[in-house]
């Protein structure tokens, strides 16, 4: 009886590894070899899907060279990490490597001592190109719908995954583009839902650097689309520009305009010293957070936040970013760059530039006086948005309130506006009076925002704006040497 019992129990043993070995074999057929490394079982490549990225830069102009610069240095990331040309996607005006204050012509660097990060980036949107509709129409996967540019949409499958990654200048609910309009937040929101509906990915990461990008996300972000987003700043603060002149670490001497932004270089250099296999997007989360605060010095760095699915985090970067195999002797995740970095805020920077090269033109008088006449001209029209916006306030609810109502806060948690087609309605109303908001006056996003959650009636928006911005002659404002013509 024992022994019959033994034999059995060896035979049950027998079938049972061949039980395994048979559905190792069909778990190979179906999802390809899986790879172990360091004792983690890596998903295959079926299993991984396809990667896809969309590299968005949302400004031109010389003074704004940090954020092209950004999304080439992210391209040649990827690129090393092994996703394919054909399935990044890149947004950039492409007014940088060829401009006349570029010291180095055909080249971008996004760091001090950093390589040229320029060549052999696709001009798959560039120019007048560079638009919302176009970023909504290639995320969508939609061919149909682009206009102009390459005509590459990220045609992906259900398995497939998405990075997305966007820095520029952007205001409470919005983000910049060269082109109008701007993208809003809600509409932003919808086309990920729609890709979500179709279908389209399996996860998507979502990196934003801007002035309070928080915003685009905070309330209305969904938990339940599998995408996950952090972005540089929370919903009520600056994002800020780095290596730049004059500043610790600074850029080489010939450079005038900032190279790179904070939150930026620190997911990047980040990326680049770190094997992606084994780094988690949760560990890069924490290690981008302490850097951009600048190590809790919030008056020079700025609150990095996350949104939507965190349910995902402990997946390995490289899924998204990819892998470049020189980097599999890198000492595992270390916390943190222990550098601290000056920084300029991304709305100054534009002045900080035309500075800096007011400053080098000490000899030609009237480089000079042209430079100066465009500070004057800067200083003034920003002068102007703010003083209209506050008379709006002023008009609106009295000289007590008006600066209250209109910078008043939301709770965390809460999004900007409730009524987003009010929110564009009264950009539109105050621009058509006031003249372009430009890359600065999207910071006046809260006050319309607010104005549209006090339910005031169309026409009292309208008398508002006409009285505050009455004779403004809006041709007056014509883009500054900086090339953003909004
Ligand atoms: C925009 O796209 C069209 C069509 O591809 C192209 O002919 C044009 O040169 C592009 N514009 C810029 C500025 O790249
Ligand atoms: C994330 O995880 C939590 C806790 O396990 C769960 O309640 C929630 O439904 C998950 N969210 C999504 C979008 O899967």
């Amino acid at each position: 009886m024992a022994v019959y019992n033994r034999f059995n129990l060896g035979n049950n043993l027998k079938y049972a590894l061949l039980f395994a070995l048979i559905l190792q074999s069909i778990a190979v057929i179906v999802g390809g070899r899986a790879v172990w490394e360091s004792g983690i079982r890596l998903p295959s490549e079926k299993e991984v899907g396809t990667q896809w990225a969309i590299l968005v830069a949302g400004s031109s102009g010389y003074g704004n060279y940090r954020h092209q610069a950004d999304a080439c240095h992210a391209y040649q990331l990827l690129r090393k990490g092994g996703l394919k040309e054909e399935n990044i996607v890149v947004f950039m005006y492409d007014d940088i490597a060829s401009h006349p204050l570029n010291p180095r012509p055909g080249v971008i660097i996004n760091h001090p001592q950093g390589q040229d990060v320029y060549a052999g980036v696709p001009k798959d949107y560039t120019g007048e190109n560079v638009t919302t509709a176009n970023l909504y129409a290639v995320i969508l996967g939609d061919k149909s719908k682009v206009k102009g540019g390459s005509g590459k949409v990220v045609d992906s499958k259900p398995n497939d995954r998405i990075f997305i990654y966007y820095s520029d200048h952007g205001g409470p609910g919005v983000l910049g583009m060269p082109n109008l309009p701007y993208l809003y937040a809600m509409d932003f929101i919808e086309v990920l839902k729609k890709k979500h509906a179709s279908g389209g990915y399996k996860e998507m990461v979502i990196y934003v650097e801007a002035c309070e990008s928080g915003s685009v996300f905070e309330g209305i972000m969904p938990k339940d689309i599998n995408v996950y987003v952090t972005t540089a700043s929370n919903a009520q603060e600056s994002s800020f520009g780095t290596y730049c002149p004059g500043m610790d670490p600074p850029p080489p001497p010939e450079y005038i305009t900032c190279l790179g932004d904070l939150y930026s270089v620190a997911w990047m250099e980040d990326s680049e010293t770190h094997n992606l296999k084994r780094e988690t997007i949760e560990q890069q989360y924490q290690s981008v957070k302490s850097r951009t605060s600048n190590f809790n010095n919030y008056a020079l760095g700025s609150h990095v936040m996350k949104y939507g699915d965190t349910n995902f985090t402990s997946e390995k970067l490289y899924l998204y970013q990819g892998f470049d195999p020189a980097t599999v002797n890198f000492p595992p995740h270390n916390g943190r760059l222990q550098t601290q970095m000056e920084v300029v805020n991304q709305r100054d920077a534009e002045l900080y530039f035309m500075w800096q090269m007011y400053k080098k033109s000490e000899d030609e008088q009237e480089k000079k006086s042209n430079i100066l006449k465009q500070i004057t001209e800067t200083v003034k029209h920003r002068n102007h948005l703010d003083g209209s916006v506050a008379l709006i306030g002023t008009i609106l609810y009295g000289p007590e309130k008006g600066s209250s109502v209109l910078n008043s806060v939301r709770a965390p948690g809460l999004p900007l506006v409730d009524d987003w087609a009010c929110l564009k309605s009264m950009v539109r109303v105050f621009e058509s009076h006031c003249g372009s908001l430009t890359q600065y006056g999207m910071k006046h996003m809260r006050a319309f925002a607010n104005i549209c959650n006090a339910a005031i009636s169309r026409t009292a928006k309208e008398e508002a704006c006409v009285a505050a911005c009455d004779g403004y002659d809006a041709g007056e404002w014509h883009a500054s040497i900086t090339g953003y013509s909004a």
